[in-house]
């Protein structure tokens, strides 16, 4: 990911900035589905100098009742002295796991790990089944829906002394998270469009380590939050009387609002055009009022919507891509770059498709025509993606 590039400011990666919520916002309405929060954090004296297309990484702690779940299948108190690999000065068992160490999902050494400290022969056998080679897409499987204490808790034969436990884990690593404010409104601020990660697996339910943290435990106006600039290559255009189409569904709508932020503080001649979806209109349309008025004053040139559960029928934004695409096809012709962020395993996949099928169509080009048009705008920066 180009996006760790890191700023000039003192603080960095290695040296986060202390920052404190200012606000924590739902953006769904009672009734929805999700639970999407505008986070702003404040920067002031950091010297941290964003741009619009930056991230912010942010360092969590983890659910300070997962841990004492974790604790306790260990078997141990939590005060016990642990040294963590490479570091000299020693923590407290709580802390380690608290602030300094990934304890949700695990990968195949753990299992290894396990396998190695386990004494009945029945655990063995579960274990060594999991890790057979021909066994692999059951163990991604079986891994998916747990996490450390699910995996302590299912094979009771193993021990581990606390510092021999620390050594099995991987470092808890920051999260990034597309700023969605801009520098000339908020030279003080960086704004977030965090979507809160809570779901069910094996009977246990789950949250999503950072973002519930940045949602339920960070108190506001306390500077604890650990953060860093990580620079992008996802910017506007240099000339800002080119024309700018977003695609931006669900917490992708959060550089857009950034980008429509700048665009229209700079006085930019160039038109912008978004495509914003989410579940439902009435819970789910993010910054729903901050859009309209942008496209009532003629500063959001077109918005199209797509509300996917508000129909039988599945409607997302490459559908009205589609609908729209003589426009689209003109605006492309016409120079205009297109950006996408949001998810990437399946939205941004099928974006891309999208834009294929309307440079065939509306350009009558073939197939390897329309992909080596493609591969040109993004090679020009035409054409740029903020995934994840
Ligand atoms: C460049 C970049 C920009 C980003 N911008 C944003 C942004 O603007 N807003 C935003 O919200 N996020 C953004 N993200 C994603 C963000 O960094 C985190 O990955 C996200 O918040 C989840 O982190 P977490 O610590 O809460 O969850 P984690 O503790 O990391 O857990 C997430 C994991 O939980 C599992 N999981 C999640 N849901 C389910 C489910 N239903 N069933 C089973 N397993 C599940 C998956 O394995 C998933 O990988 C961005 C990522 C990148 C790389
Ligand atoms: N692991 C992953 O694959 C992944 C990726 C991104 C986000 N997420 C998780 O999803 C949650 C919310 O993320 P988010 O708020 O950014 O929104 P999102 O889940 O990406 O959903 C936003 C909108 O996109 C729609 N959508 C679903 N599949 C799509 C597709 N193939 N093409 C276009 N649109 C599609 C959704 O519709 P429907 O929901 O009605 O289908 C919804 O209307 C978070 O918890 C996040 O962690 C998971």
């Amino acid at each position: 990911m180009t996006k760790e590039t890191e700023a000039t400011s003192v603080y960095s990666k290695n040296h986060p900035f202390l920052s404190s919520i200012v606000e924590n916002r739902p953006l769904n309405q009672p009734g929805s589905q999700k639970d999407t929060r505008h986070i702003a954090l404040e920067i002031s004296g950091s010297g941290i100098e964003y741009e619009v297309g930056d991230s912010l990484g942010v360092f969590p702690t983890n659910d300070p009742r997962a841990v004492e779940e974790l604790i306790a299948a260990l078997g141990s108190k939590g005060d016990e002295p642990v040294a963590l690999p490479r570091e000299e000065e020693r923590i407290s068992l709580r802390e380690a796991l608290t602030q300094r160490l990934n304890i949700t999902m695990q990968s195949k050494k753990f299992l290894q790990a396990l396998l190695e400290r386990a004494t009945d022969p029945a655990d063995q056998e579960r274990l060594d089944a999991l890790l057979k080679p021909e066994a692999r897409a059951a163990m991604t499987e079986y891994l998916k829906n747990r996490e450390c204490v699910d995996l302590l808790e299912e094979y009771p034969s193993v021990r581990f002394e606390p510092q021999d436990f620390v050594e099995q884990l991987k470092r808890l690593v920051p999260r990034l998270y597309s700023i969605a404010s801009s520098p000339l409104l908020y030279p003080e601020a960086v704004h977030l469009t965090v979507a809160v990660v809570r779901y069910r697996t094996n009977n246990r339910d789950r949250v999503g380590v950072c973002s519930t943290y940045l949602a339920d435990r960070v108190e506001p106006g306390v500077k604890e939050v650990p953060v860093f600039l990580a620079k992008s290559h996802f910017r506007l255009p240099e000339d800002a009387d080119r024309d700018i189409i977003m695609v931006g569904p669900g917490t992708g709508i959060a550089p857009f609002r950034a980008f429509l932020q700048e665009r229209v503080a700079l006085g930019s001649k160039g038109r912008n055009w978004l495509f914003f979806g989410d579940q439902r209109r009435d819970y789910d349309y993010l910054y729903g009022e901050e859009l309209e008025q942008y496209y009532s004053d003629g500063k959001l040139h077109r918005l199209d919507l797509a509300f996917s559960r508000d129909q039988e029928k599945k409607v997302y934004v490459q559908h009205r891509m589609l609908e729209k695409a003589e426009v689209l096809w003109e605006w492309i012709n016409g120079g205009c770059l297109f950006y996408v962020c949001g998810d990437a395993h399946r939205m941004a996949k099928d974006v891309d498709a999208a834009l294929h099928q309307i440079a065939r169509e509306q350009g009558g080009m073939s197939e390897e025509e329309a992909a080596s048009y493609i591969k040109l705008m993004r090679k020009e920066r035409r054409y740029q993606r903020d995934v994840y």
